[in-house]
């Protein structure tokens, strides 16, 4: 039997690229090993979203081929692939798979080409309207699971590399999505996480033509799902329905990631992002005058071509504003092909480090105010697992907070997956701590 190691790099759409790639190759009779040493095949599935997630895959290409890459298979998916394609078998010769996500489908036929004496094979095409349906998947987490929604994005910010590696937006039937999650549900997983570059675009190809609100009710009705979340939003196409759909239904999860990128609408404008300030700020509004209490997180970027210190200031003063439950906050990084490259008003890296830290820092002091409000409530957490070095629970909280515990008094009969109240007694910036309620 052949065997198979795998390294995932880069966000959720990637980690559930992996199981299903996984499940496939399981399918053809391979066997997945826990070291590329063990491995006779090797795959990297890359992320290019910014240089350094880039360089990682070439850092470890080359690592191997100086150790023992002697008689292995390397194989680059994912965006890496698609962006540089068959330049990668220059940059490491060693390499002779190269995949992009759009082409996923053909992995086996590829996988054959190999066996059948092909020195190279290519899956780069963009050209599809096809979704990788898998029934294979081979999920690791037992509690949650991940169900792709839409694959793709017709989106063109000017700092994004997604468009060019991921292809065009191709949403699945509803019918597809909701026999996927009912099965989950049957099969134990009481929550649920939907993906895609931007979910609020999503359409159901079928005649029912649902859109994202009624899909995101319909899958907060499936029996056995307590947790329906979701990501990634884009302000442009996420209406008023969707927060009156989580309003409604206490399955679908109190938190929102919003990426808003920019609090200067000259900035938002420079990177193509269809929306002003004002307009990200009335779907804050509309979250905030929810009468559940809406968790909000977002995404950052900071330096990007042309922002002056009156923009940075906006920025800052957005944060203040809005008091987001996280910030994932980045330097802006050059991207292939992408509009931005062109501009010619490129900030130095150690004013875009400087913005940073002090984005970051600010950001620090919202959360440790915003969590210390929490101390005394009791919040419901799904338990994930224990954390045998604190001797305490890990849960996560409707909100999607990291809450930690302890139980008094108790057993040891494993808590993992399930859910229960526990009282908050202390918070920090980034997690909560607290006591199981008995
Ligand atoms: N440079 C820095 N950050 C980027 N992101 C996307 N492209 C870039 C880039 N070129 C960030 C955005 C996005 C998140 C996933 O990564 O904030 O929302
Ligand atoms: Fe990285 Fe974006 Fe590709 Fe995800 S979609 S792996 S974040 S480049």
């Amino acid at each position: 039997m052949k065997s198979f190691y795998i390294e995932t790099f880069g966000c959720q759409m990637n980690v559930h690229d992996s199981e299903k790639v996984i499940g496939t190759l399981l399918a053809q009779g391979y066997e997945q090993v826990e070291t590329p040493e063990a491995a006779d095949l090797v795959f990297y599935n890359t992320c290019s979203i910014r240089d350094k997630a880039e360089q990682k895959v070439f850092h470890r290409l080359q690592q191997f081929k100086k150790e023992s890459g002697n008689g292995k298979t390397f194989a680059v998916l994912g965006c890496v692939a698609q962006q540089e394609g068959e330049r990668i078998f220059e940059r490491a010769p060693h390499v002779s798979l190269v995949c992009g996500s759009a082409s996923y489908n053909k992995l086996p036929e590829l996988l054959v080409q190999l066996e059948t004496g092909n020195r190279r094979a290519t899956g780069l095409s963009l050209d599809t309207d096809e979704t990788f349906e898998t029934p294979l998947t081979r999920r690791d987490n037992p509690n949650r699971a991940y169900i792709t929604i839409i694959e793709g994005c017709d989106k063109s910010c000017a700092y994004c590399v997604v468009p060019f590696t991921r292809g065009p937006e191709r949403s699945r039937t509803a019918d597809s999505v909701l026999r996927e999650a009912g099965e989950l549900a049957a099969a134990g997983y009481s929550e649920i996480q939907l993906l895609g570059q931007n979910v609020n675009s999503y359409r159901d190809p079928s005649p029912a033509g649902f859109d994202f609100a009624t899909l995101l009710r319909k899958l907060g009705d499936v029996p056995g799902l307590r947790r329906v979340r979701f990501t990634t939003s884009h302000p442009r196409d996420f209406g008023k329905d969707i927060v009156d759909a989580i309003s409604e239904n206490p399955a679908l999860c109190n938190h929102v990631h919003l990426p808003v990128q920019s609090g200067s609408t000259h900035v938002l404008s420079r990177m193509q992002r269809s929306y002003t300030r004002d307009e990200y700020m009335r779907r804050i509004e509309w979250m905030k005058a929810s009468p559940r209490q809406i968790a909000i997180t977002t995404d950052i970027i900071v330096g990007f071509p042309g922002e002056t210190d009156e923009d940075f200031q906006q920025t800052l003063d957005l944060l203040d504003q809005v008091e987001y439950d996280s910030v994932f906050s980045f330097k802006y990084s050059r991207r292939p092909n992408t509009p931005a490259l062109r501009y010619d008003d490129h900030l130095p890296e150690e004013e875009k480090g400087r913005r940073l830290a002090i984005l970051q820092e600010r950001q620090r002091q919202i959360q440790i105010r915003r969590n210390a409000a929490y101390v005394g409530r009791t919040e419901e957490v799904l338990v994930e697992g224990f954390n045998k070095a604190t001797g305490q629970w890990i849960g996560r909280t409707s909100q999607h907070k990291t809450l930690n515990f302890i139980r008094p008094n108790g057993s040891d009969e494993s808590l993992t997956g399930r859910y229960l109240d526990v009282l908050v007694t202390r918070s920090g910036p980034n997690s909560l701590v607290g006591e199981a309620v008995q």
